[in-house]
């Protein structure tokens, strides 16, 4: 977790790295700290909290410098503290490093170097990184950095500075994510590019194991043996305006008005003569697969709970589903003619990445659906689905989702056409509904206000049931999710149809519930689970199709989604629970982007 940020160039060093570390928020943000090197001194300056806090505490401070790296914390080891806070320095406040991952061998470390002198003055893992260096150090910060590294068990993103010499930061990567911004007479190194955008297009995307010696003018780029490697700049055309709120309250509201957008996005350049044609998945992956198994975290799991019932139904290829951090460690069966695919927005998810990694190794391939270009698990696996939703800011998910769940569609339309199971005539009738899907969230997003008004119904409540059946159980589940996450009200996401084996028992006037009852297979079986929670005197919001009149006299508050088929249904119908959740904590004024103890990408198992 956390996110690091380095400047390398212009005297302009500390507000770069400010502003890159605000971007970056999202990473963690239970502290925030700053070291300048400047007229041949270290200045650290570290603060709890966010990083409005460091902005405070640095206001009247003069760090004008042409170098800097900043950091900010989500913790793991050692509570959130200004002790704890990076950047860490060593004993004698001439190196300093800011850290992303964990050391796994840090108290064994932590021994050897204490006993030699070295005086640690956090509970942090991180605290034993800037010591070895310094144990190493003769007059050569990137040999120390280097012979450092041999020793480190764990994960790791890391930025040294030294102010013995104060023209070159030194990074290293190996499980978390680090990038190079290269620009002109300036360097800058961030966790990920919505901190560099501003300032370069240009990128290096570091490898595991890499080291960089990162100058003004120069990167030199080598492998963990110190030997000098190409640079492989890539460009990035990512909008830096999409990294910022463009006049919304939240970034969570601005990303949810956004994916009418992003599902054109998501579209683009993967169909051809009306025809689904992923390229970077070969057909030679698709052409054998017996089974698939889909491997995610959190909302990501969700969609690979609804592409289950998207590829089971169409085309009848058994799906299994696993939490990322259950599946590497339950001895799972990896077979040969078994699709795996990993679900990740952020591309580094620590228990996905693993079990990615575990698949490999026995052999198997492994298709990513990715929405960070260049991500480890983009990198990493046989092929990828880039979700193209631009940057997520805001820490629950929502866009990302929806480019997930297309994402889905699409790979079902590959797999079927390679395996001759989808006719030409269904690829394309499933395609122009995909394409009009757009269309209806716009009209969907119009009510807004009318979904705010609902909102306010479940404001002060303790506890709310999400019900829903067949593929709109999964949507159940995240609209508890999203719920939970930024309103911090207990929700349960249920099969409808379990309801009556349990959960009833908390249904009563004072736990409303929220129901996805759409026209399909399971539409009468639902309305009667409804009639059992109002029963209970149970009171029921409910998202229903248009020109459903009966269901009006059912539920306290109806809100339609447009007439669609079943399997497409949830595309719809999670635009409601993404605004429902969103408005419930807008409302009660909670920090919807930042919720408390979540951080959006989780770079720890
Ligand atoms: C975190 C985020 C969630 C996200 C999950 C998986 O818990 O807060 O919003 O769904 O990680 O992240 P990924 O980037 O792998 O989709």
């Amino acid at each position: 977790m956390c996110g690091i940020v380095g400047y390398i160039g212009d005297n302009k060093a500390k507000d770069v790295v400010i502003e890159g570390l605000e971007k970056l928020e999202y990473r963690g943000y239970d502290s925030a700290g700053i070291a300048v090197l400047k007229d041949g001194n270290l200045f650290v300056e570290r603060e709890v909290g966010k990083l409005s806090e460091l902005k405070n505490l640095i206001r009247n401070k003069d760090l004008m410098s042409n170098i800097a790296i900043g950091h900010t914390r989500w913790a793991t080891h050692g509570e959130p503290s200004v002790a704890n806070a990076h950047p860490h320095t060593s004993t004698g406040y001439d190196i300093a490093v800011v850290h992303n991952g964990i050391i796994e061998n840090f108290m064994e470390l932590r021994e050897m170097l204490s006993k030699k002198g070295h005086v640690f003055r956090s509970a942090t893992d991180t605290e034993t990184i800037v010591h070895l260096i310094a144990d190493y150090y003769i007059d050569n910060l990137e040999i120390a950095v280097i012979k450092a590294l041999e020793e480190l068990e764990g994960a790791y993103a890391i930025a040294v500075v030294s102010k013995h010499e104060p023209d070159r930061i030194i990074v290293a990567r190996k499980g978390s994510p680090l990038i190079i911004g290269v620009g002109e007479h300036e360097n800058i190194i961030a966790s990920d590019v919505t901190a560099t955008l501003k300032y370069t297009d240009k990128v290096v995307y570091l490898n595991d194991g890499e080291v960089a010696v990162v100058k003004a003018d120069s990167v030199k780029l080598m492998n963990s043996n110190g030997v000098e490697l190409p640079l492989d700049i890539k460009i990035v055309d990512w909008d830096i305006s999409a990294a910022e709120k463009l006049g919304y309250k939240h970034f969570m509201l601005k990303e949810i008005f956004e994916q009418p957008e992003v599902i054109i996005n998501t579209l683009r350049g993967k169909i051809y003569s009306e025809q689904v044609e992923i390229k970077e998945i070969s057909a030679e992956i698709l052409h054998g697969i017996k089974r698939v198994s889909v491997i995610a975290c959190g909302t990501s799991f969700h969609a690979g709970l609804v592409g289950k019932y998207i590829i089971e139904e169409e085309l009848r290829i058994p799906v299994s589903l696993d939490v990322a951090s259950e599946f590497r460690y339950r001895n799972p069966i990896i077979e040969e003619d078994t699709l795996y695919l990993v679900v990740s927005q952020s591309g580094e998810t620590a228990d996905t990445l693993a079990a990615l990694r575990e698949v490999k190794a026995h052999g198997a391939k492994v298709i990513g659906i990715v929405n960070v270009v260049g991500s480890t698990i983009a990198r990493e696996a046989n092929g990828v689905i880039y979700t193209n939703a631009g940057p997520e800011i805001g820490v629950a998910s929502t866009k990302a989702f929806i480019a997930q769940l297309v994402s889905f569609y699409l790979l079902m339309l590959q797999i079927g056409r390679i395996q001759e199971k989808i006719s030409k005539g269904k690829e394309r009738e499933y395609i122009k509904i995909l394409e009009k899907i757009p269309n209806q969230i716009e009209n969907i997003l119009k009510n807004h206000l009318y979904i705010q008004s609902v909102s306010k119904s479940l404001t002060f409540v303790k506890s709310i049931m999400y019900v829903g059946r067949n593929i709109n159980y999964p949507i159940a589940l995240e609209g508890a999710l999203k719920l939970k996450e930024i309103s911090y009200i207990h929700a349960e996401g249920y099969q409808a149809g379990e309801l009556k084996h349990g959960p009833i028992a908390l249904i009563d006037e004072f736990t409303p519930s929220v129901a996805v009852c759409v026209k399909g297979s399971t539409y009468a079986k639902t309305l009667s689970n409804i009639q059992e929670i109002k029963a209970r005197k149970g009171k029921v919001i409910i998202i229903a199709t248009e020109g459903d009149d009966k269901i009006k006299n059912e539920g306290m508050d109806v809100l339609y989604i447009p007439e669609i088929s079943e399997l497409f249904s949830p595309l719809l119908t999670v635009i409601y629970m993404q605004l429902i959740a969103y408005y419930v904590a807008e409302i009660k004024g909670l920090d919807v982007d930042k919720p408390r103890n979540l951080a959006k990408s989780v770079t720890v198992e």
